[in-house]
């Protein structure tokens, strides 16, 4: 009896367990946990992502006429511009950050913010998959959410290009964590470098800061870093800090590509002037644990036989290869695309998405070969840079099509008793539709030893000083919110004062 008894607590368990287990499949079967929200007689509209186009978007959009759910990863808004200036305590990360909650609590009518990765577009089902992969996750962790509109602002990744070793090794600067490492691991190399009976070698590699790439991210990182050394730890770290070098690897023949040459040259210049070794002309092949494999391509004499069969000396371009030993790797080469963003493409006609670096679009943001599906930003390739102020533009640009599409389909659905999916339908032939159209304010970049450069329209360039101010002051002006505004500017007379935290945290 008692045997028999164990058994049946035993099965009772067992079947407990499979309930619970089963239970928890549903839960997290993502078709089975549709997100339930909002008004049934408005369009859902799905804004992915935190960044530039969708706060822009976010911030402008009449929300009267939809149920908006923006999902995210990242449940703030990242001002990336500054973002450098974290990596060395010029600024503190908090003073860049903006709770997503903030903007959509302002609108009108109330928005669905979700913390989640997006992790598949359905176009033909229009749904959209969201996974919570934070530190934390509940009993439930996948949900999908049906849109009637969905506007993608997910960004780009940083590219690697396949090369060996840089994920494992390498560093990157896209996200306030990424900032946070950075700054983690050049005290590291400072403190390390610093202890007793340390070899002269092995000091030289610890203070040896490679940062790989020299577009805007690379020089402005370079920059902020060498402002660190000699303001600041030249005071604390005194028997080392000489011994830091910075060295800034670029494959292309110059740094900043996108900028005019007088500003590149300035700018080269500048950091040879500040010790900063520029190397162009040179790729990265592999990043290994202590140092980088490189390839540079430099003029040489070779001897070569000519068509006649004769041996002659001629000058021509040859790579060499070699070893270069580091402590800290910046890895700031560009941008790649999102797997949401390819897993998407790779579901549209080939015709029409036929673009490595993102969704192709039309003049309207729409997603080439799909239906109600708009992107925006670093996930898209167009002939703009991939730039915040591209991005806001587009936000902007879309905010004001999707609010006057509210309206719209609100008038087609109440007062012409239309089906709502009809009346977006109706709405999507973008007839009579304003097209985006770009407007360049220009080009900025920090330089270090508080000077920058300005890439103007209408041909203006100009450098040093006073644009280092102008610099500031646009970038403080375009912060969203007084906070933030006030923050930034209370760290910068921080620094001035106080000069900046060394401290390991
Ligand atoms: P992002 O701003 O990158 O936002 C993407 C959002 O999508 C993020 O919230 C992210 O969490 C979210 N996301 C990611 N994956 C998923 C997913 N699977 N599901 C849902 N959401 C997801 N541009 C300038 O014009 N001027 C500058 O001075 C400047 N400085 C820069 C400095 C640095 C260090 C960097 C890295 C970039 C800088 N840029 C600058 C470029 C600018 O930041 C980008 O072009 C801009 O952020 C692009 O905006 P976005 O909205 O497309 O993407
Ligand atoms: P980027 O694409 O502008 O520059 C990357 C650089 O890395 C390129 O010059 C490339 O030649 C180099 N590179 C790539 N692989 C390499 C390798 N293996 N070895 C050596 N060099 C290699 O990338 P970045 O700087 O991250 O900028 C991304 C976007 O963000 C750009 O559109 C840029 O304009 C924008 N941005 C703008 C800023 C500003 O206006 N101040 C600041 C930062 C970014």
């Amino acid at each position: 009896k008692g045997r028999f008894s164990r058994f049946g607590l035993s099965f009772a368990a067992i079947g407990g367990l499979a309930l619970s287990y089963g239970a928890y499949c549903e839960l997290n079967n993502p078709s089975s946990n549709q997100l339930p929200f909002g008004d049934p007689s408005l369009p859902t509209l799905v804004v992915l992502g935190a960044g530039w186009g969708s706060t822009s978007f976010l911030a402008s959009l009449d929300t009267e006429n939809y149920n908006v759910v923006v999902v995210s990863p990242r449940n703030y808004f990242l001002f990336t511009p500054l973002l450098p200036s974290c990596t060395v305590g010029t600024l503190e990360l908090r003073s860049l950050m903006l709770p997503m909650r903030f903007i959509t609590s302002r609108k009108r009518r109330a928005v669905k913010f979700v913390e989640a990765d997006v992790t598949d577009v359905d176009p033909v089902s229009r749904t959209v998959t969201f996974q919570d992969n934070s530190e934390l996750v509940g009993t439930v962790s996948k949900a999908l959410v049906k849109y009637d509109f969905l506007v993608m602002g997910v960004g780009a990744e940083n590219a690697t290009f396949g090369i060996k070793g840089v994920k494992e090794h390498g560093l990157f600067l896209k996200e306030i964590w990424d900032a946070k490492r950075i700054r983690q691991k050049l005290m590291d190399c400072l403190e390390t470098a610093s202890f007793p009976g340390q070899p002269t070698e092995e000091v030289d590699r610890l203070l040896h800061m490679v940062v790989v790439g020299g577009g805007p991210t690379g020089v402005e990182y370079a920059a902020e870093l060498r402002d660190f050394i000699v303001e600041d730890l030249r005071k604390w770290f005194p028997d080392v800090v000489n011994r830091v070098k910075i060295t800034l690897v670029e494959a292309l023949p110059h740094v900043l590509a996108a900028f005019d040459k007088s500003l590149v040259d300035y700018t080269e210049r500048h950091f040879r002037q500040e010790n900063i070794e520029v190397r162009l002309n040179t790729m990265v092949r592999e990043v290994r644990e202590k140092e980088i494999v490189v390839a540079e391509k430099v003029r040489r004499f070779v001897t070569e036989t000519g068509e006649d069969g004769k041996e002659k000396v001629v000058e021509k371009d040859v790579l060499e290869t070699g070893t270069v030993p580091y402590g800290m790797l910046v890895w700031a080469a560009g941008n790649a695309t999102r797997a949401v963003t390819q897993s998407l493409i790779s579901k549209l006609p080939k015709e029409k998405q036929n673009q490595r670096r993102g969704l192709v679009v039309d003049e309207h943001l729409a997603v080439e070969g799909a239906e109600r599906i708009y992107a925006m930003g670093d996930c898209t390739a167009t002939k703009y840079a991939p730039t915040a102020q591209v991005a806001s533009q587009q936000g902007k640009y879309l905010a004001s099509l999707f609010s006057d599409r509210g309206r719209k389909i609100r008038q087609l659905a109440s007062a012409e008793g239309k089906n709502i999916q009809h009346a977006c339908d109706e709405v999507e032939a973008k007839e009579g539709e304003k097209t985006f159209g770009y407007s360049h304010l220009g080009s900025l970049a920090y330089i270090g030893t508080d000077q920058a450069i300005a890439d103007l329209p209408g041909g203006v360039r100009v450098a040093g000083a006073a644009t280092y101010l102008f610099w500031r002051s646009v970038y403080l002006s375009n912060l969203f919110t007084l906070r933030n505004k006030m923050l930034v500017s209370f760290d910068w007379v921080k620094k001035t004062l106080f000069g900046r935290d060394i401290a390991r945290e």
